[in-house]
């Protein structure tokens, strides 16, 4: 039996509509105090990953920007979706979408025309009404608003992706990284896209959060990663272009086949494998992602090769995670090309625009492969088995009654496990009821305080996936707690084996 991640999000408090009161408006979310949690988490690993390990820099810009770099870089132009109108009710419907989910055929890159045959060929009409659908047309996805007031205002757009705002203070980010290529810079922060019709949660939203690091380097001489070494023997599921374009099967590779097939390069075959490594410590399922190449007359406007890390939900089918993208010198050249300003850099006398590689995260979609993964039912219970490096919560301490001093004593244990650097919750009631919402929350471990604890020193651990229970000194608690986290303790040898 599946479970229904939408129900329990709403009751757990993980997320909801927004403005529900007035009637909620489609792709607006609100993360709940669980939802916010989890999110933060998973945010926190891809921050971690790029800083610490890739060696990027961290910047935050405007989310609300003049027009011109939206011009400058091919969005006002290119940024859209395809629209049809029923003629009857108005209902929009994202024309592609409709075909895919009507003929279960593939329309990604269909031209306007093609779409339209196939649409009054098939007697497709409104899904809301049954009316005539009216002519497909590009719809630009880009919320405009005017910045300041009166006669000197100017428009204004909320960024549809923050690799522009990344790629605008290029110059300045080069010297404060001392001139060097490659230079990886990651911007994580809210995006918008006037969505079609978005119908699908936490998939497709209006206002939503990227992830991006972009990777500025010279063409010619940053052909190989230095880091490739340590994942080229990963095993992947691939879907190339070409055998998209043969059988659509899916074939087996390592990350290091991909490359000396020729089928990327060793940057965005590196940035995919790291990417499904961040996927796993968040508890998505392994088994469920695959990386899929676009097609030819698939790519964005800016791009020269593209893949895609699919999840493949339960709910909504095959869902983008991430993008990785050979950008090329693309953006920056446009960016010099209208704003006058050089974006060419001088490398040991070699005069060139960098050409960029992006890997573009969403994170909620994450979150929700990351629930729809770790979603599990044993009899009546339901829990999540969140990763303790991704659960909103990884302690939970409750007192085994709520008097004779043992909320004081639970308190204490809650401080030092806080003080050692723990996400750690409070709570107490009946236990029992504890535990169960502790389950839901994906709380990997509850500790009890109880009666004995004075006497023995002990407190009793509980392991939230097979709910055993040991007795462990309380002063060991960080230690071992650590330990387990990390894979270097067994649970049950924790201590002393209670329940199972
Ligand atoms: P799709 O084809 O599903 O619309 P996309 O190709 O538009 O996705 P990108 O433009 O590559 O997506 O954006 C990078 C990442 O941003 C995606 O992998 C996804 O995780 C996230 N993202 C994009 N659009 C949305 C949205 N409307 N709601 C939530 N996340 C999104
Ligand atoms: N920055 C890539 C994207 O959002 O499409």
């Amino acid at each position: 039996m599946t479970i229904n991640i939408m129900d329990i999000a709403k009751r757990r408090g993980f997320f909801w509509p927004s403005f529900e009161i007035y009637g909620s408006v489609g792709g607006f979310y609100t993360y709940g105090p669980l939802g916010s949690l989890l999110k933060l988490r998973i945010e926190k690993l891809i921050r971690d990953h790029y800083i610490t390990k890739e060696h990027c820099l961290n910047i935050e810009a405007p989310i609300l920007t003049p027009e011109d770099p939206w011009i400058a870089s091919g969005h006002v132009e290119s940024f859209t979706d395809m629209n049809m109108e029923c003629t009857k009710c108005g209902e929009p419907h994202r024309a592609d979408h409709l075909l895919e989910e009507k003929l279960k055929i593939d329309a990604e890159g269909m031209s306007l025309n093609k779409i339209l045959a196939k649409i009054r060929e098939n007697k497709i009409k409104c899904t809301k009404c049954g009316g005539e659908l009216g002519e497909p047309y590009d719809y630009n996805m880009m919320f405009k608003t005017s910045i300041g007031p009166g006669k000197n205002k100017i428009t204004g757009c909320l960024r549809p992706e923050t690799a522009q705002t990344t790629y605008m203070p290029f110059r300045r980010l080069f010297e404060l990284g001392r001139k060097k290529l490659p230079m990886g810079v990651i911007q994580i922060g809210r995006s918008y896209r006037n969505e079609i019709s978005p119908r699908q949660g936490l998939i497709r939203l209006r206002e939503f959060s990227q992830a991006e690091a972009q990777f500025f380097m010279d063409p010619k001489a940053d052909t190989r990663h230095p880091r490739f070494g340590r994942v080229k023997n990963m095993k992947v599921r691939v879907l190339t272009k070409g055998t998209q374009a043969k059988n659509g099967k899916e074939t087996e590779m390592t990350i290091g086949g991909i490359v000396a097939k020729k089928h990327t390069t060793e940057w965005i075959s590196y940035l995919l494998a790291t990417s499904l490594e961040l996927f796993e410590k968040m508890g998505i399922d392994p088994k469920r992602l695959r990386l899929r190449q676009h097609k030819d007359d698939e790519r964005s406007f800016y791009s020269s090769d593209t893949w895609d890390v699919e999840f493949m939900s339960d709910t909504f089918g095959k869902i983008e995670l991430v993008g990785v993208a050979a950008r090329t010198d693309y953006d920056l050249g446009r960016h010099q090309e209208f704003s006058k300003q050089k974006m060419e850099v001088n490398i040991d006398g070699n005069i060139f625009i960098p050409h960029v590689v992006e890997v573009a995260y969403g994170i909620d979609r994450p979150v929700y492969a990351a629930m729809e993964s770790s979603a599990k039912k044993d009899g009546d219970r339901v829990y999540f088995s969140f990763p303790p490096e991704a659960s909103p919560y990884q302690i939970a301490v409750f007192p085994l009654v709520k008097k004779d001093g043992l909320p004081e004593k639970a308190m204490k244990v809650y401080d030092m496990l806080n003080d050692a650097g723990f996400y750690v919750l409070y709570d107490q009631g009946f236990i029992g009821k504890l535990y169960y919402r502790q389950d839901e929350a994906g709380t990997p471990f509850c500790v009890t305080v109880d009666y004995e604890t004075a006497s023995d020193k002990s407190v009793t651990l509980r392991n939230r996936d097979d709910q055993m229970q040991v007795r462990v000194k309380t002063d060991a608690l960080p230690d071992v707690l650590k330990k387990i986290m990390t894979g270097k303790l067994q649970f049950r040898k924790a201590g002393k084996v209670l329940k199972k």
